[in-house]
């Protein structure tokens, strides 16, 4: 990585300004998975080890500029607490007086959490004010955010303006890997993508049509390039307007000579719902009452086949309507197919984070990418604004 990271910095007795993204799942505010709180413990284990004072600082949810007690992120502090076996100090505010006194109080070795950043307007609006206010908590900032790298925010872009920023270790090991797919992958280089819709992930499309030899579609997505190739969709969702685009797109790849997978046989059933009586039909037998919820099983050994002769597989975006368990199926017959693969396997994007995860084969998995928006971002080249923000070597 071409940017500087904590190893570059004297942090000894310093105050340092960590964003982190603990954007966890909570429900009744209890953490369902912790996950995004651990990769970050390598970071926060090497500045106690320096003698640094730590303060971290992160959005959770997206209460939209006012405070809704539920996103507070004090529960966090005390999970933390429990990782790292020695009491998280919480200020309840973000640059006021409260962080300004528990920051300055701190000693080398201790650890503080602010309130979350989102319940000010200006962390979005990257707010130079507020940035500073930020920045005013310590003497260099760290950012460990790759999930919120693609956000232009003022803990995430505003405060590089104000201190000496640099990369943490998640960040650098996030960028390293994802870097990777894209300058150096190995062949046959597969992507699979899924998820909800084209329009979300066409420049991610383009990117990786330069660079990877197959191309395995599934979810609602693949159901528009389906229409686009004339079959009949009954009441699945499909994105009319885009359906220009998808021909367009397979037209492309057809050119570069990029084998597009798209789904042969799907899960179909009259309703959007997890009780629907469901059933597998070929492309062509859809019926007209009825809608394609996940991939049958002819297109699961289809991408088996695929994924068994990769050398790299890229995958963001559940192959089903995940959260039903009975349209879940196809999106874990693939987790199952990739963490035997023997090529080198990234994934990003909370649904297969989720399925490899549940599915215990996370050991398995080369890379499981903390970022969903982010490591889409960078797959589709674009520049993440919390990462050109930082010192470069
Ligand atoms: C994520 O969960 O992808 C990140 O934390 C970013 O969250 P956001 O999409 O609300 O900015």
């Amino acid at each position: 990585m071409d940017k500087k990271t904590i190893r570059d910095l004297e942090v000894t007795e310093k105050k340092v300004l960590v964003r982190v993204d603990f954007n966890v799942p909570l429900k009744d505010g209890k953490i369902l998975n912790d996950t995004r709180m651990l990769k970050v413990l390598p970071t926060i284990k090497y500045l106690q080890e320096q003698r640094a004072k730590i303060i971290l600082m992160t959005h959770l949810g997206r209460p939209k500029g006012t405070v809704v007690p539920e996103m507070s992120t004090k529960p966090l502090a005390l999970r933390l607490s429990g990782l790292l076996e020695q009491e998280v100090l919480f200020a309840a505010d973000c640059g006021g007086a409260e962080s300004h006194k528990i920051t300055r109080e701190m000693r080398a070795g201790q650890v503080a959490l602010l309130e979350n950043l989102r319940f000010y307007p200006e962390e979005e609006e990257n707010d130079p004010a507020f940035a500073k206010s930020l920045a005013a908590l310590g003497d260099v900032y760290v950012n460990d955010a790759f999930g919120s790298a693609h956000r232009a925010h003022a803990s995430t872009e505003g405060v590089t303006q104000y201190l000496p920023a640099v990369a943490g270790f998640l960040m650098e090991k996030e960028i390293y890997v994802l870097s990777q797919t894209l300058e150096n992958p190995r062949h046959p280089f597969v992507v699979i993508l899924g998820g909800a819709k084209v329009a979300d992930k066409l420049f991610v499309i383009e990117n990786l049509l330069k660079r990877a030899d197959y191309l395995l579609i599934g979810g609602a997505m693949a159901n528009t390039f389906l229409k686009a190739q004339g079959y009949d969709l009954g009441i699945s969702k499909v994105e009319t307007d885009k359906l220009a685009l998808a021909e367009q797109l397979l037209e492309q790849a057809q050119k570069v000579r990029v084998k597009v997978v798209l789904p042969q046989d799907v899960v179909v059933a009259k309703e959007f719902a997890a009780e629907a009586e469901a059933k597998v039909v070929s492309v062509q037998d859809i019926p007209k009452e009825m809608m394609a919820l996940d991939i049958g099983t002819a297109t699961v050994q289809a991408f088996e086949q695929v994924i068994a002769q990769a050398r790299m597989i890229v995958w963001n975006g559940p192959l089903g309507v995940y959260e039903f368990a009975q349209f879940a199926v196809g999106t874990n017959k693939i987790v199952e197919a990739v963490a035997a693969a023997p090529g080198k396997v990234v994934v990003g994007g909370g649904d297969v984070v989720a399925a490899v995860e549940k599915t215990g084969l996370g050991a398995k998995i080369y890379h499981i990418s903390t970022g969903g928006g982010a490591s889409l971002e960078f797959l589709g080249g674009k520049v993440l604004p919390g990462v050109a923000a930082l010192l470069d070597k």
